[in-house]
């Protein structure tokens, strides 16, 4: 139930067009559908008639139509079936949210405010979704250690051979984790390094933190002259969130941010866009990837041999144990301290 007391994005906006799309979420099957404003519904997935799939149906003058029998149901809700006319019927209904190019749900009726992340000034270069065959913590444990960057990826992160220079720091409060990590970065071609504005030395900076309603993290990353101190012109935020499509599977998203000084207010990015969205896809999927192959998807940690870039696993889990899946109080509380922020 706890899940419901939260808002979890769920679909991308852009996947979600005129036919209906199942989701699930904490193990509930979800229809999602649009009316012909383009609001978005979500509606319970199972027909009460006879179990029929609803998002295998189609939308009609605003009511979801079940393909089986043609009951038809509003976004609030209302069944009605066309042979028999008297017999109503009423089938569960989430509050549904699209922002950030993403579609949100959270338990109908729940009170708990819509999560804010610190983009002001930042352009949204491209969201992703995945479905990872992880449970969240297994799947969230990758998103808050630095070290899998080494040999997973590609582009973004530390330089393999030079792992052991890299520092790093937690401090955990009730509601938060951070984490501030530097070393030396990946090396880039010259023409990126050129384009980013960022010394062949450059540092490389990525300091994050979690929080958990819905569980997620701001990682922000930055490439530094070590002469001077200063970020390149080229700068990243990713928010990265998780939801719990049921025990085994997590809802991953990411909301990727860059901010450019050069040349003019973000006219770079837009350009770099497609190329730049390319690069962060294939780098999420060898995320996933690795998520999708371990060995053994249980969650406890004893006994396993844990390093030095994984500090950040146990206060974060224990977190999301108290802050996530508690009472919606405890949801209430893991966002006082954003609310006064
Ligand atoms: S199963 Fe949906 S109308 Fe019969
Ligand atoms: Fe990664």
């Amino acid at each position: 139930m706890a899940a419901l007391d939260h808002w979890n994005p769920v679909l991308l906006a852009r996947e979600l067009g005129r036919k209906p799309v199942r989701v699930h979420l904490d193990g509930r099957p979800i229809a999602l559908f649009r009316d012909r404003a383009g609001k978005v519904a979500a509606v319970s997935d199972i027909c009460p008639h006879r179990r029929m799939s609803l998002s295998l149906g189609r939308v009609e003058h605003d009511r979801l139509v079940c393909p089986y029998h043609g009951w038809s149901f509003t976004a609030g809700g209302e069944g009605e079936s066309p042979g028999t006319p008297k017999l109503r019927c009423q089938i569960d209904t989430y509050d549904t949210r699209e922002e950030h190019g993403t579609i949100w749900l959270k338990g109908s009726g729940r009170e708990v405010p819509f999560p804010t992340f610190p983009i002001d000034g930042f352009f949204r270069i491209c969201e992703h979704r995945h479905l990872v065959q992880a449970p969240l913590t297994l799947t969230i444990d990758n998103f808050c250690e630095m070290e899998h960057t080494g040999a997973t990826h590609m582009v973004f992160g530390y330089d393999l051979d030079r792992l052991s220079e890299v520092v790093m720091q937690v401090e955990s409060t009730d509601n938060e984790v951070r984490v501030a990590s530097s070393g030396p970065p990946k090396p880039l071609p010259w023409w990126v390094r050129q384009l980013m504005g960022a010394r062949r030395d450059a540092v490389f900076h990525d300091n994050w933190v979690t929080r958990f309603s819905p569980v997620h993290n701001v990682h922000e990353h930055d490439w530094i002259d070590p002469r001077t101190g200063r970020p390149a012109w080229f700068r990243m935020k990713i928010v990265n969130l998780f939801a719990p499509a049921n025990a085994d599977s997590t809802i991953l998203t990411l909301l990727v941010y860059g901010k450019s000084a050069w040349p003019g207010p973000n006219g770079a990015l837009r350009l770099a866009r497609p190329f730049l969205r390319r690069v962060i896809e294939a780098e999420v999927r060898r995320d996933v990837w690795m998520l999708d192959h371990l060995g053994n998807k249980t969650e406890d940690l004893h006994g396993m041999k844990l390093s030095r870039f994984d500090k950040p696993l146990g206060p974060t889990r224990d977190r999301i144990q108290r802050l996530y899946f508690g009472s919606g109080d405890s949801a209430r509380r893991a966002l006082a301290v954003r609310d006064g922020d």
